[in-house]
């Protein structure tokens, strides 16, 4: 499956089965033979796929070299972003080679980010290995990295010029991971994509063979709420669908034992239980959504009170006063902003 994404410059998402072993074929129209590329990955990603992406690159006359960086989110930091602009000055790179990064989101943000900042702006190709990355990080242009005392503080925008994904590679990836971002497609699902939701309910625990589609679907739904809004406004807040109660969650829970994909999964069913008892969604709504992800293993109870929740909400950076910009989905595949005070979503919960 093609998706193309139209940014300041148009670029196509390329879902398929294989896709990192034509990788060069794919690159070629949009890079000339000997260019430079930096294959960026992390410790676990690259002695599983590094040298199938690095041998096609070859094949299609790019000149590569490697960084590879220790897996984790703890290393998505200025320090190893530093890194990567030393192996790029002593690779002798220009603003016309090219960054590859191979992996997940922690890799795609922070390779991005390098691509963004070295030499003010070079071009940068993502393959990501993730459910989090290939159905949601890989489309937007958010790059980035974290400060010791926040997630995701210093970034700029950056488009990609192509996306190369691969979802043969989730065979690999670890469940906790896989659920991690199943949270997010379930989500995609629910406000745009009856059929995507319903195609979890049908087949409980998806199998790696279903992912291409699953994948590609997730990524024209996060392509058409960014396209309509590409610097994070309005449109693109109704992505943020299981996200205020989801936070508030993870920062209860110390930002361990739950995943982020976690939290807005059982951000989701409360976010449909307060809908519901607005009038807003249509009832049992909360309950499909809370049995697709038990199905897949996910909890759906929150374990903390309506009213610590709400407490630990936090106002998003357009709000005025205590109005949180909440999102309702009227039902599964429709979905609205819905501003409400905390003191009405606490009542909407109780
Ligand atoms: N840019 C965006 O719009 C955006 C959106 C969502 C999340 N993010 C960022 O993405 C990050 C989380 O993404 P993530 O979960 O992909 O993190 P990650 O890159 O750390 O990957 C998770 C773990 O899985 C391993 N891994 C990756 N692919 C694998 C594979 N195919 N087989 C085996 N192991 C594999 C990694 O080495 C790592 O240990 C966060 O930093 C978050 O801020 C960015
Ligand atoms: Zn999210």
């Amino acid at each position: 499956m093609k998706i193309e994404v139209r940014a300041d410059k148009p670029y196509t998402v390329t879902v398929e089965r294989g896709a990192l072993a034509r990788a060069g074929e794919l690159l070629r129209p949009l890079k000339k033979p000997g260019t430079r590329v930096m294959l960026i990955s992390d410790s676990n990603v690259e002695p599983l796929y590094g040298s199938t992406l690095r041998s096609s690159l070859e094949s299609a006359g790019f000149q590569v070299s490697g960084f590879t960086f220790p897996a984790g989110e703890e290393n998505k930091q200025i320090a190893t972003v530093c890194d990567m602009y030393k192996a790029l000055s002593e690779g002798g790179f220009t603003r016309t080679d090219l960054i590859v990064t191979l992996g997940g989101g922690v890799t795609g943000d922070m390779g991005g980010f390098a691509a963004a900042t070295f030499l003010r702006g070079m071009d940068f190709v993502q393959a990501p290995t993730t459910v989090v990355s290939q159905a949601d990080a890989s489309v937007g242009g958010k790059t980035g990295v974290d400060l010791p005392f926040g997630k995701n503080l210093v970034g700029a925008f950056h488009q990609p010029i192509a996306v190369i994904t691969d979802p043969d590679t989730l065979d690999t990836l670890p469940r906790h991971y896989f659920n991690d971002g199943l949270g997010e497609v379930i989500k995609h699902g629910a406000i745009a994509d009856r059929e995507l939701f319903e195609s979890f309910e049908r087949e409980p625990g998806l199998a790696v063979a279903d992912m291409e589609q699953v994948m590609g679907r997730s990524v024209s739904i996060k392509r058409d709420f960014v396209e309509a809004d590409t610097k994070d406004t309005g449109r693109r807040m109704i992505l943020n669908f299981g996200h205020t109660c989801g936070h508030a969650l993870e920062k209860l829970n110390g930002f361990k034992n739950l995943s982020h994909g976690e939290a807005v999964g059982i951000g989701m069913v409360l976010a449909c239980k307060a809908g519901e008892k607005l009038g807003v969604t249509e009832p049992g709504t909360g309950e499909r959504i809370a049995r697709v992800l038990e199905q897949n293993g996910m909890p759906t109870e929150p374990g903390f009170t309506v009213e610590e929740i709400v407490k630990a909400t936090a106002l998003d950076k357009k709000s005025d006063g205590d109005t949180l910009r909440f999102i309702l989905i009227p039902k599964i595949g429709e979905s609205m902003i819905y501003p409400m005070t905390r003191g009405e979503l606490l009542e909407a919960l109780s």
